[in-house]
């Protein structure tokens, strides 16, 4: 009989179902939520409610086009945390009640450990290209900046994490203050392609250890612009993709500073990326250059798998219920999650 994981996914503003058929990915189904749009940021009532709306479809739509009928599971996996509360009830609820009604056992999953599972997700068909343990995830989202050594599919031990601000924060909270839109990173990506990386500098942080801080560079970056804007009002608009060239590259260089020194210490050469932060695209090319310079293998998730999505989270839960891992009924979602 086959190992058929339902994956469910819904801490944030996607509602994700995903079917894993032996390991390998069957469907994944996501409902990504547009009323957030005119806010600048997610509504949690408002995302909870989506969620509420969608996750049945969507659950029913991945079964569908899997080809599974709901009694072929064999486990549920689900994001217990960390996320918005109302957001994670929906999804955890609807895991209880469908393991209740089905009789099959249920494997709560912390969502940043399937971010950095991410390179796992076997696409049918697909090469199989998957990093070696241990190694080494650089975890970057609008809620994480971590580097994380992963020993095991189940065991994992954080190097660092930003004592601030998350990178993704960074890019969206200057993103916004600037007036270029949310969320901030794909639209400074985009600009930043267009612009000359090397044309401002921003001030550097100076943490201890493998630790990050991101909320210097931001508030350089305000008030640089805002200097300049004194004296000449087009400035932002004239300078829009040199400014956001060079924030860019000042948060990659920060990022990459702290994953050298991590490789050097732990003498891992296995690295990946994983969470939002991880579709850049000046970063995943930085991945690349340092990787074949320093002789590491590199491992960079596929641009649909950085964002939220359940076949990760299915990925995640099946290592952990082929291990005899199993959730109690009486689990409760939680907001935060420090450990893995
Ligand atoms: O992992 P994620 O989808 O959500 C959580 O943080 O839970 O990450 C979202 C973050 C946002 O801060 C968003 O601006 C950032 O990922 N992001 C990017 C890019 N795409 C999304 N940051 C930089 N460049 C991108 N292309």
């Amino acid at each position: 009989m086959a190992e058929i994981i339902l994956g469910i996914e819904s801490s944030c503003d996607d509602t994700s179902a995903a079917v894993l058929r032996d390991g390998v990915l069957a469907s994944n189904v996501t409902a990504s939520q547009q009323v957030h749009k005119d806010y600048g940021g997610v509504v949690p009532e408002l995302a909870s409610r989506a969620h509420e709306l969608n996750i049945v479809p969507v659950v029913s739509r991945a079964l569908e086009v899997a080809g599974v009928k709901a009694s072929e599971i064999s486990a549920i996996a689900f994001t217990r945390g960390p996320g918005l509360l109302g957001s994670l009830l929906v999804g955890t609820s609807f895991a209880k009640a469908l393991s209740l009604s089905l009789d099959v056992p249920m494997v709560m999953v912390n969502h940043l450990q399937g971010h950095i599972l991410a390179n796992f997700i076997r696409e049918p068909g697909a090469e199989v290209r998957e990093p070696a343990f241990p190694y080494l995830c650089l975890l970057v989202s609008g809620g994480n900046s971590q580097i994380v050594r992963v020993n095991s599919p189940l065991s994992y031990d954080i190097l660092g994490q930003t004592i601030d601000d998350a990178v993704g924060e960074a890019f969206d909270k200057c993103s916004k203050m600037l007036g270029l839109g949310y969320p901030g990173g794909p639209v400074i990506d985009k600009l930043a392609a267009q612009g000359d990386p090397s044309r401002f500098t921003f001030a550097k942080p100076n943490v201890p250890g493998l630790d990050y801080s991101f909320s210097g560079v931001k508030t350089s970056l305000l008030y640089f612009v805002a200097d300049r804007m004194k004296e000449d009002p087009s400035f932002l608009e004239n300078n829009k993709e040199d400014l956001c060239a060079s924030f860019q590259k000042t948060l990659i260089d920060i990022l990459m500073n702290k994953l050298v020194k991590a490789a050097r210490q732990t003498r891992i050469r296995e690295i990946t990326i994983g969470g939002g932060v991880a579709a850049n695209s000046g970063l995943r090319s930085r991945i690349l250059e340092e990787g074949a310079r320093r002789g590491w293998k590199t491992y960079l998730p596929q641009l649909r798998y950085t964002t939220d999505n359940a076949a990760m989270i299915a990925v995640a839960g099946a290592f952990q219920f082929r291990a005899g891992v199993r959730t109690p009924l009486d689990v409760a979602p939680v907001s935060r999650m420090a450990d893995f």
